[in-house]
């Protein structure tokens, strides 16, 4: 396999100092074929020590420094020791109202400071029953290939995260992962057949210890992007472990 295994947590609203100082002992010297991140709120980010993973945010200004109240740049985040951010959850597309197109921004402007974006797409249920998956997806891609060029969309990785399974218990099965997965590895083979072939795509959406291997071990998933199996040191180290 030419993509090398992913495994980012996504802690959303949650955590504090002392599940830092947790995260920092248990996951020291962590033995795993994938590369680990964890996304922590920012104000997190300086406690952690990471010899054995990355940190992440979870949000970024698609703006330059500036008169941009509240918001964060990758100039910031780039200081704070950020090397990815996941972009277009599905929770800000829907709570801020995030579009495609200021995703792709974001995404972009990532890229341009060196931090990996993580760049999220997937359906909620009512389009997953219309058997509208490919269109709606399609459409959340087409926005990223309209502002990023092929070699800006090598620096990214893609989650897959249908709403219907984040933070539900509810996980897409194996075989609705991979044919997500294959139809935006074959939406990218179009732009860009080496692009499509070193593309890292993840899943998420209730990804546990007891799922994991078997959503890994499709073709096309290459690790997961874990919410609430992140927040405990065990849970995220197996799943990490069952990447390879
Ligand atoms: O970013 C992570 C996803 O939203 C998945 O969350 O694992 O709690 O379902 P979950």
């Amino acid at each position: 396999n030419v993509r090398k295994p992913f495994v980012a947590g996504n802690w959303k609203m949650n955590g504090n100092l002392a599940l830092v100082a947790e995260f920092n002992q248990k996951l020291a010297g962590l033995k795993a074929k994938a590369e680990v991140v964890v996304c922590a709120p920012s104000l997190l980010l300086h406690a952690f020590e990471t010899d054995s993973f990355s940190i992440g945010t979870q949000n970024v200004s698609h703006l330059d420094n500036g008169a941009h109240t509240g918001e964060l740049s990758v100039d910031l985040l780039k200081e704070a020791g950020c090397s990815y951010a996941i972009v277009g959850h599905s929770e800000r597309r829907e709570d801020q109202g995030e579009s495609s197109e200021l995703v792709a921004l974001k995404a972009k402007k990532c890229v341009a400071a060196g931090i990996v974006p993580i760049i999220c797409v997937g359906e909620p249920l009512d389009v997953r029953e219309a058997g509208e998956v490919e269109a709606f997806v399609g459409e959340q891609l087409d926005a990223l290939v309209d502002k990023m060029s092929i070699e800006e969309l090598s620096k990214t990785v893609i989650a897959y995260e249908p709403i219907w399974a984040i933070g539900t218990g509810k996980t897409a099965s194996p075989e609705q992962a991979q044919e997500v997965h294959e139809f935006i590895r074959t939406y990218f083979s179009k732009v860009d057949a080496t692009l499509a072939q070193s593309l890292r795509i993840l899943y998420g959406g209730s990804v546990k210890p007891d799922n994991a291997e078997t959503l890994f071990a499709q073709k096309d998933v290459d690790g997961g992007l874990i919410g609430g199996a992140s927040l405990k040191a065990e849970d995220f180290i197996s799943i990490c472990q069952a990447a390879n």
